[in-house]
């Protein structure tokens, strides 16, 4: 593992070694010269910040871009006035692409008042030939950017950044390599993401991840097991696997294994009180799943399982492979076998093509599933993808009406559900301090309802039963019993 790597003892008189993980401890050992003798003449420690726009994996790949950072000597911090910031991109609707653009100016403006400022751009925008266009025109005072099949470099392209005092440039279209054990940098000491598996094969119309991220690749049981041990080791206590699509990990491996084999396997580790996972495509969502779910104490009583429209004509040009029907009997199943489950889900509203009566047929879907959560998105045409060549994209008074509607419902059914817990009292991990009133503590129920309670921050990343006391829409207001029963 690499934190049994010293590396003050790397021989860097030699030639870099070809094979990975090795190579990048070389780098780190090169980097932590260069932020060094940076800070000896600038006589104060070097900070670092790392931005993360996009989903769950984004977030997690910037943990590993932190540890890196941190390895190398970096103090990380918040604030991005920063000698080295990294915006870690995500460009699956276009307003994340314009945050970017807009926060760029921002860090042009600090970098001209500190000139040792770096500057980075890596994860999924970075995929995009346009945006590497209009960087290279318009946003000169970008030091490094690279993708997101050759993150496990960044150690390498943090050290050619330094030697050459150029704009560095590095965007790999696709690669099949999983390179482990490279530092990380938890945000959370008591809970992490871990990745499962990389890409996506779905090619849903609208969607430009699987451009982006490439082809779906699954981790090897045996490593995602080791990984999971050295986090429960280090703290860990929930745990959330991650992959575009991850009921159908292992399906591509030289030992194909299923999703519901691997949450048999992680439940076996002990320390790990809670699994979370995402996302769940419904087409591949197996009874094997149900049934494991349903008989486990640790899988958390949440799924995540985006409908993106409850009209079957709709589903078809998204290419999602379910109909109407099936994702009702679906979800119908699921609230058989496992009542106390919260279902999740995500809904586009405006693909090409969508009428009124199309978005009708979602709110149907949202009533009858009653969904305790769902985030709605306008569809946003992604250059590339099929949808974006569909004749009949919406106009904006449909997409701004239906959308309207369809939240109103979303929030109706969601208040409703979230309310059934009133007066019980369950498991909550502690997460933090509540920002607004620091003798409140916010913890998640493990069917990812937050609650508020009052206690103190040494209870932070504990698991305390909480009582519901009140319901306020989203959320709760609860407190502590006396003798947790854990
Ligand atoms: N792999 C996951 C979703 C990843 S993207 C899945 O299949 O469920 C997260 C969400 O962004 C999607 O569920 C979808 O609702 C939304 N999304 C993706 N592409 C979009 C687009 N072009 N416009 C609007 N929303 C989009
Ligand atoms: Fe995009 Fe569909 Fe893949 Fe999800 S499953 S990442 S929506 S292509
Ligand atoms: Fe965005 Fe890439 Fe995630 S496009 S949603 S950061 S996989």
């Amino acid at each position: 593992m690499y934190n049994k790597i010293d590396f003050s003892k790397i021989d860097l008189t030699a030639e870099p070694p070809a094979e990975e993980p090795a190579r990048q401890y070389y780098y780190i050992a090169k980097c932590r010269q260069y932020v060094k003798s940076a800070s000896e003449r600038l006589g104060r420690t070097l900070t670092s910040t790392v931005v993360t726009f996009g989903c769950q994996m984004n977030a997690r790949d910037s943990e590993k871009l932190a540890g890196i950072l941190e390895c190398v000597g970096y103090q990380m911090s918040d604030c991005e006035e920063a000698d080295l910031v990294i915006y870690n991109t995500c460009t699956v609707r276009d307003n994340a692409n314009q945050r970017v653009y807009g926060r760029l100016g921002v860090l042009h403006g600090f970098k001209k008042k500190n000139p040792h400022m770096k500057i980075a751009l890596c994860g999924c925008m970075m995929q995009e030939e346009s945006v590497i266009e209009k960087l290279r025109k318009s946003y000169r005072f970008i030091d490094l950017i690279f993708g997101t099949h050759n993150i496990f470099k960044f150690a390498e392209l943090l050290c050619t950044m330094f030697e050459s005092g150029r704009t560095v440039i590095d965007i790999w279209k696709d690669t099949d390599k999983i390179v482990e054990d490279l530092p990380v940098e938890r945000k959370y000491p008591f809970k992490s993401g871990i990745n499962i598996m990389f890409g996506c094969n779905n090619f849903c119309s609208y969607c430009i991840v699987p451009y982006v991220r490439g082809r779906e690749r699954s981790r090897s049981p045996e490593d995602i097991v080791k990984e999971i041990k050295t986090l429960a080791a280090d703290g860990v206590v929930e745990i959330m696997l991650l992959g575009q699509n991850v009921n159908s990990y292992g399906k591509n491996l030289e030992k194909p294994t299923s999703f519901a084999g691997l949450l048999k396997e992680a439940e076996k580790i002990d320390g790990i009180e809670r699994i979370r996972f995402m996302t769940s495509h419904p087409k591949d969502l197996s009874d094997e799943l149900i049934e494991a779910m349903k008989h486990s104490e640790k899988i958390c009583r949440h799924l995540h399982l985006p409908l993106q429209s409850g009209s079957t004509r709709i589903l078809q040009a998204m290419n999602r492979r379910y109909t109407k029907e099936q994702y009702l009997s679906l979800a119908e199943k699921i609230r058989k076998e496992i009542p106390d489950i919260a279902i999740t889900t995500d809904i586009i509203v405006g693909f090409p093509g969508e009428t009124m009566e199309d978005i009708e047929e979602t709110i149907d879907v949202v009533k009858k599933v009653r969904f305790d959560n769902a985030f709605t998105f306008i569809y946003s045409k992604r250059t590339g993808t099929p949808a974006a060549s569909m004749p009949d994209q919406v106009p904006e008074e449909i997409v701004k009406e239906g959308f309207d509607k369809l939240l109103k419902t979303v929030q109706d059914t969601a208040r409703n559900q979230v309310a059934r817990w009133q007066g019980q009292t369950l498991p909550a991990l502690v997460e933090e301090q509540n920002a607004q009133d620091n003798t409140l503590l916010t913890g998640r129920l493990s069917n990812n309802t937050i609650v508020h309670f009052p206690g103190d921050a040494s209870l932070i990343g504990r698991i305390v039963h909480v009582r519901l006391k009140e319901c306020h829409g989203f959320y709760y207001m609860g407190e502590a019993v006396e003798t947790p029963k854990f």
